[in-house]
């Protein structure tokens, strides 16, 4: 404000609307919770938070667009595990993975959906994994990117069936499951965010689930370990700050974060499509900060026995 120009406190912040970056294409899972999430902490901050796709290279364009943005608090990035595993599959993302960023707090967890556009072959997810191994050459998985959830999910794929697909990167997966409801490509495995409203439309089959446990919307669908393939894979959204954000700033957004969280509408809207806040245990920034530095390891280690080269970011 006008004269008033001066650090952040936990009184003043925020004074004006905060924007909200996500790394991906409108209409995808990490765009779906952005909005929900943008909308009730808005209300919370009594600011509006506005949410700007920022979308290419697997979600490493939008990372590198908060490390240049300024700390003040007013912008933001939502992002998943790709933020983490993106050192192990691009050089010089313009920004140092390990100290960019300042986690404000864990949002949500759930399963990739291992799906096929209407018109495939399988009926059911044991006859898919049998299909998809005898039939690799002919057929087209779409993804969101190197290094993005639904990337990674297709490197697993090709890992558990010893095979390899002609793969289709998008700025997102919203882009690409419009692709395979029209039937343009053959497999997505996508978040479970925006896979349960096509597959309840039967616009796509569903043919395995990710998790260790079955998904209550879901209940039809076996999970992967169930039909006896290596393909575990428990996603989770973040929300961060450039890092040298004021600490009362953060604060302030990691309380809105935890309202949102906290919120029956929320978590309903978050239940009806297989996905979940982290337990409360973990909404610290601490926690998110922690659970960040363990997986930039431990995709640096999976990527690594996958055998996936390192690419020149764009
Ligand atoms: C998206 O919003 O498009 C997804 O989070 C992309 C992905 O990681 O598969």
């Amino acid at each position: 404000a006008f004269g008033l120009a001066g650090p952040a406190t936990a009184q003043n912040f925020p004074t004006k609307p905060l924007t909200l970056i996500v790394p991906f294409a409108a209409g995808g899972p990490s765009d779906v919770i952005a909005r929900l999430l943008g909308d009730h902490m808005g209300r919370t901050l009594g600011q509006q938070v506005v949410v700007e796709n920022v979308a290419g290279a697997g979600g490493t364009a939008g990372a590198k667009r908060l490390a240049a943005a300024d700390p003040d608090g007013y912008t933001l990035l939502i992002h998943h595990l790709a933020l983490a595993a993106a050192p192990s599959l691009y050089e010089n993302l313009g920004y140092d993975t390990k100290t960019a960023f300042a986690p404000v707090g864990l949002v949500n967890t759930g399963p990739m959906v291992m799906a096929g556009k209407a018109a495939l072959a399988p009926a059911d997810g044991k006859a898919f994994f049998t299909y998809a191994k005898a039939n690799a050459d002919k057929l087209t998985v779409a993804h969101a990117g190197v290094g993005s959830n639904s990337h990674l999910c297709a490197v697993l794929l090709s890992q558990a069936l010893s095979a390899k697909f002609a793969q289709v990167a998008y700025r997102g997966t919203g882009p690409a499951m419009n692709d395979l409801v029209a039937g343009q490509v053959d497999i997505l495995c996508d978040q479970s965010t925006t896979a349960v409203p096509q597959i309840e439309s039967k616009k796509i089959k569903a043919f395995a689930v990710t998790s260790p446990d079955r998904l209550d919307v879901l209940k039809d669908t076996p999970t992967t370990a169930e039909l006896a393939v290596k393909l575990d894979m428990t996603i989770w959204h973040g929300l961060y700050a450039p890092k040298g954000t004021p600490a009362a700033a953060l604060d302030k957004l990691n309380g809105a974060l935890r309202a949102a969280l906290a919120d029956k509408t929320v978590i309903e809207r978050f239940q009806a499509v297989g996905t979940k806040p982290f337990p409360q245990a973990e909404w610290t920034r601490e926690a998110h900060g922690a659970r960040f530095a363990a997986e930039v390891d431990k995709w640096a280690a999976t990527l690594k026995a996958a055998g996936v080269a390192l690419q020149a970011a764009k």
